[in-house]
């Protein structure tokens, strides 16, 4: 067995879809997010008003390397974890990596107005498409891409499980 390990920008739904497809496949289910809020006593917003992004970063890498030595985990990462080639490297070499694309369009109506999202905060629909957009090339470093538009949460487990199950 080897761990599930989905990527995408943020309000694709890793978090909704991680929890279900856990629970449907008896895995164990970690989003990256929280364990970083934590271990670090902090919320995200303030690490990175703290630290920065790089700090933040950092501790994401550490977070990656450690959780991944399960090899029950469905993990949700966060969606900028792609940006660090050791990420992805780690990420391809343990698990399956499967990426859940999104319209920006719909990420839009998602995140916008999300306190929690520092770097969604303010943001245009034109300034996310160009983030989401900078990102693409990581994302498609996956074994699995998955369209999630118009499916329903529970569509997208069945069929990950399926897609997951058909590597494993
Ligand atoms: C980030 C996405 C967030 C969180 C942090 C940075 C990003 O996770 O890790 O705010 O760089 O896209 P979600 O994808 O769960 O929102």
């Amino acid at each position: 067995m080897k761990p599930i390990i989905l990527t995408g920008f943020m309000g694709c739904g890793k978090s909704t879809i991680g929890q279900l497809l856990a629970q449907k496949t008896n895995r164990h289910f970690e989003d990256a997010d929280t364990v970083i809020e934590q271990r670090s006593g902090m919320s995200i917003p303030r690490i990175f008003e703290l630290e920065g992004e790089d700090g933040f970063r950092k501790r994401e890498a550490q977070v990656f390397a450690e959780l991944l030595e399960d090899s029950s985990l469905v993990l949700a990462t966060g969606g900028g974890a792609v940006l660090k080639k050791e990420n992805r490297d780690l990420f391809l070499k343990k698990g399956i990596v499967v990426f859940l694309k999104a319209e920006p369009s719909a990420i839009y109506e998602r995140v916008s107005g999300d306190d929690h999202r520092p770097l969604a905060k303010g943001k245009t629909l034109e300034e996310l498409t160009a983030l989401y957009e900078s990102r693409m090339p990581y994302y498609k470093e996956c074994h699995i891409c998955y369209e999630t538009m118009n499916k329903t949460p529970l569509q997208c487990v069945n069929e990950l499980q399926q897609l997951c199950g058909g590597i494993l």
